[in-house]
């Protein structure tokens, strides 16, 4: 399994706090089945951590885990909060796409709120040849109040991610219900565990696995699960789902 979002970087933001948190991460992850994990810490526009400080705590945690026989393969990436300079920072190259190919770019919104440039900023994202995906949609009260917001960015070219604690009820019975609404309506290409630390989230995982299969079957499940995680980090295309539906 390839988990596309996490936050197992120790000392970046509010993820793994240490470095033994770290670990105990990556052992709860390969006892889980996962083997390999796309680092995602938080990045604010001003407030960073740079690309190469993403790259050398990776490889710093890398190392740690090979010295350890933990056989977990961390690739990069950053979770880019919605700020309109993002467009701008991506053309010079210094944001971190999805294990650094230059296809995909993990963005998230705050809970609360879809600011109105968003079509503008991701269609400036497209140009440039990256695809936006939205991180946990699910827990964004204007997407759940209102899914056309979403179809929009998602018929435009952005792709949507699930987190794991959204599917199985972790966040409460509204996320819970708009998570199995995404899924049944086509709009979600990805899960992740999203995880901040060994418990929480992580725990969640493979139950929100289970359920993604139970809810849209074999074959549609083993894309969101393993086709599509592969292809992001390899930055290949992807289509779209093509049963997505418009509205509620
Ligand atoms: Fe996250």
């Amino acid at each position: 399994m390839i988990d596309i979002h996490s936050h197992i970087l120790p000392g970046l933001d509010d993820g793994a706090a240490t470095i033994e948190e770290a670990i105990a991460m990556a052992s709860c992850a390969i006892r889980d089945g996962t083997k390999q994990m796309v680092v995602t810490p938080h990045v604010k526009t001003r407030t960073y951590p740079s690309k190469q400080t993403i790259l050398n705590t990776m490889a710093n945690l890398q190392g740690v885990l090979q010295e350890k026989g933990i056989d977990l393969v961390l690739l990069g990436g950053g979770e880019y909060r919605i700020d309109p300079e993002l467009s701008r920072q991506l053309a010079k190259g210094e944001l971190l796409t999805i294990n650094d190919k230059g296809r995909y770019l993990l963005i998230e919104f705050s809970d609360v709120a879809v600011p109105d440039y968003t079509v503008e900023l991701f269609d400036e994202i497209i140009e440039q040849g990256v695809i936006p995906i939205i991180a946990h949609p699910e827990r964004n009260s204007v997407f759940i109040e209102d899914h056309s917001r979403l179809y929009e960015l998602l018929a435009n070219g952005a792709l949507a991610q699930l987190t794991s604690g959204g599917i199985t009820g972790y966040f409460g019975e509204e996320i819970k219900e708009a998570s199995r609404a995404f899924l049944e309506k086509g709009y979600v290409q990805f899960v992740a565990s999203d995880a901040h630390n060994r418990s929480g989230q992580l725990a969640q995982f493979r139950p929100a696995l289970r359920e993604v299969k139970n809810l849209l079957g074999e074959q549609l499940g083993h894309r969101i699960l393993v086709t599509n995680p592969r292809k992001m980090v390899r930055g290949d295309l992807m289509k779209a789902n093509e049963f997505m539906k418009k509205v509620v």
